[in-house]
């Protein structure tokens, strides 16, 4: 969602914020802006559409001097994309300018209130209401001023302000929307996260819900919101620029894809000592044995991983696991007491809903364990326990690695419940952590096959609507092929239990239907393959996605096949999913798509 950046030192301001949007255009924007103030007033330019268009129009940020500024790249919520909609948001005055990412729900009433008090407004927006308030209170100190306005505002909103009389601050503050501050060599910084400033500094701090933080150009205070000075922890994030560049690939997603194997390497190996999965420095083994029942929750693909998991945990460790999205955990008045396991699933660890989930079942009582992979996150920072997989920065909208490495935390943790609770014999645990150890050399093994996906994608791009079908674990890998591939190349998909399909669905399929058939899970692999030619009956073009020793078989009732190498069962889905992702991508590619950056999607979600 909305990115938000903000500098203060001895350099211009205008093309370090400019660089620091080109970082945050991965959260997904409609427009842009900056802000600065040259020492005499605030200069604003904006632009709807993509970040060239407000780099051409400030001469890539020549046109705008000065040392100090703030930047937006905006996802639109109150007031469709537009020039004027854009942030920054000024006051009538011109005196006040800011930033906003989140939604402001009590904007309506304030609004009310300053047009009563002879305050014009230009645009439809939220924030425009924040900038006139902020303003409404300006008496010659702005942090002050915001302070005063900000115990009005109800909602999430991380902001970053300026003021045309006090040309040496930025004031940062934030409730419910993520919001960090940086120490750089040359000035400081504030961002939405870490991406928009690494280039310049890995030290930084994460403000808490109401802090106050006041950047300048020799150093950043913090305040409580009655304004008593505080001290924030400096943290150095262990995240590299390099891996947020696109190192000569075309697409972040085909690089993250390809990332896979290390990334899966690097979250599992500190797990594992003297071979076991280890994770009692997370999770108490007494506590393990005796939990009752685990929630996972989660949203889009972070939820697909907790469906997986379910099998796997209840499969393994014999724990009844419910899975539930995050938006609607909120709502469900969920059973729940100590001996419940909440585990919630984000990479960001700033999705609004997962993190409002998180904050219900603390609140109810349960034990939080987090699995997420932005360090310092939100949903990280609220956990009793976590686990962070090590997938590093995530650019590409549509997650790959993200959900790889997760899909790797749920194995370890079904193995680690396993042994405590003494579900599983130590033959098969023996297998299932060999075989974990293996899945990246057996993922290397995918993407160096990737021609012959790719060539199925060619013949099958011009697909307007198709279905994927699975059973048990196939099944639930078949909620994320769908999504990868609706997300990225806007082709219509559903994915079905296979046994489901001909309770209503199959009616949709006529001739040339793709339907995929997830059949890696030998177990139901003869029940998914009836499931098939019950569809290539009415036409379908079929095309199966197994294992080496199950493909003469899949080979018969499909079309074309992609083959995986065998594996354990609870495996078979962190391998089927590279060719799904391939498959999505090759696709998208060859529609045109823009990849990276699909049409309406935001990569953090930080609005409910
Ligand atoms: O950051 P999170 O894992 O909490 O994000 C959850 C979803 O928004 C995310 O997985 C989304 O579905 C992706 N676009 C899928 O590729």
């Amino acid at each position: 969602m909305c990115g938000i950046v903000g500098y203060t030192g001895g350099s211009q301001a205008a093309p370090i914020l400019l660089e620091g949007l080109a970082r945050l255009e991965y959260r997904g924007y409609d427009s842009a802006g900056i802000a600065i103030n040259n020492g005499e007033k605030i200069d604003v330019v904006k632009a709807m559409g993509r970040l060239a268009v407000l780099c051409d129009k400030c001469g890539n940020g020549r046109d705008v001097p000065g040392n100090i500024g703030i930047g937006h790249t905006r996802w639109a919520t109150h007031g469709r994309p537009s020039d004027v909609n854009s942030h920054p948001h000024v006051s009538e005055n011109g005196r006040i300018a800011i930033v906003h990412n989140g939604i402001i729900e009590n904007y309506a009433q304030l609004k009310e209130m300053l047009i009563n008090r002879g305050r014009v407004f230009k645009s439809e927006t939220d924030t425009e209401v924040a900038a006139q308030l902020i303003d409404y209170y300006y008496n010659g100190n702005i942090l002050e001023a915001v302070a005063r306005a900000v115990r009005e505002l109800e909602g999430s909103y991380a902001l970053g302000i300026i003021c045309a009389d006090e040309p040496d601050t930025i004031v940062g503050v934030k409730s419910h929307a993520p919001l960090i501050v940086a120490y750089g060599e040359d000035g400081n910084f504030f961002a939405s996260d870490v991406m928009a400033v690494l280039n310049y500094t890995k030290t930084v701090s994460y403000l808490d819900d109401d802090e106050i933080a006041v950047v300048r150009s020799d150093g950043i205070k913090f305040y409580s919101p009655f304004l008593d000075e505080i001290k924030k922890e400096k943290y150095v994030v262990d995240w590299d620029i390099k891996a947020a560049d696109k190192c000569g690939y075309e697409h972040y997603m085909f690089k993250e894809i390809m990332e896979q194997p290390e990334a899966v390497r690097r979250t599992i190996e500190p797990y594992i000592r003297d071979g076991r999965a280890d994770l009692s420095d997370v999770l108490d083994r007494e506590y393990i044995k005796n939990v009752s029942r685990i929630f996972i929750v989660a949203c889009g693909s972070s939820y697909h991983v907790g469906v997986i998991a379910k099998y796997n945990i209840e499969k393994l460790a014999r724990i009844p696991v419910e899975v539930v999205l995050a938006s609607e955990f909120r709502y469900c008045d969920p059973i729940i007491d100590k001996n419940t396991l909440v585990i919630c699933i984000s990479q960001s660890g700033e999705t609004a809903d997962t993190l409002e989930a998180q904050n219900e079942a603390k609140r109810l009582g349960a034990v939080t364990l987090a699995i997420v992979n932005v360090e310092g996150s939100a949903i990280a920072k609220g956990a009793d326990k976590v686990i962070y997989t090590k997938a590093g920065p995530e650019i590409a909208v549509a997650t790959t690695k993200a959900y790889s490495t997760q899909l790797a935390v749920t194995v370890l943790i079904a193995l680690y419940a396993a042994e405590c609770r003494n579900s599983l014999s130590e033959d098969e645990y023996g297998i299932i952590l060999k075989e974990l150890l293996a899945v990246p050399e057996k993922m290397m093994k995918i993407l160096n096959d990737k021609a012959n996906i790719q060539y199925l994608a060619y013949q099958h791009f011009n697909n307007e609507d198709l279905f994927f079908i699975g059973r048990n674990i196939d099944y639930a890998l078949s909620l994320e092929g769908s999504l990868k591939l609706k997300e990225i190349s806007y082709i219509h998909s559903e994915a079905y239990a296979a046994g489901e399909l001909k309770h209503g669905t199959i009616s949709l399929v006529v001739d040339d239907t793709l339907v995929i058939a997830v059949a890696s899970y030998g177990r139901l692999v003869d029940k998914t393959l009836s499931n098939a030619l019950e569809v290539k009956a009415r036409g379908a073009r079929v095309m199966g996605i197994t294992t080496e020793s199950l493909k003469e078989k899949v080979a018969k009732a499909t079309d074309e096949i992609i083959t995986i190498p065998d594996t354990h069962e609870v495996l078979l889905p962190s391998l089927a999913v590279l060719p799904l992702q391939l498959f999505a991508y090759y696709v998208a590619l060859y529609r045109g798509c823009d990849i990276d950056k699909p049409r309406n999607l935001a990569k953090s979600v930080t609005v409910e």
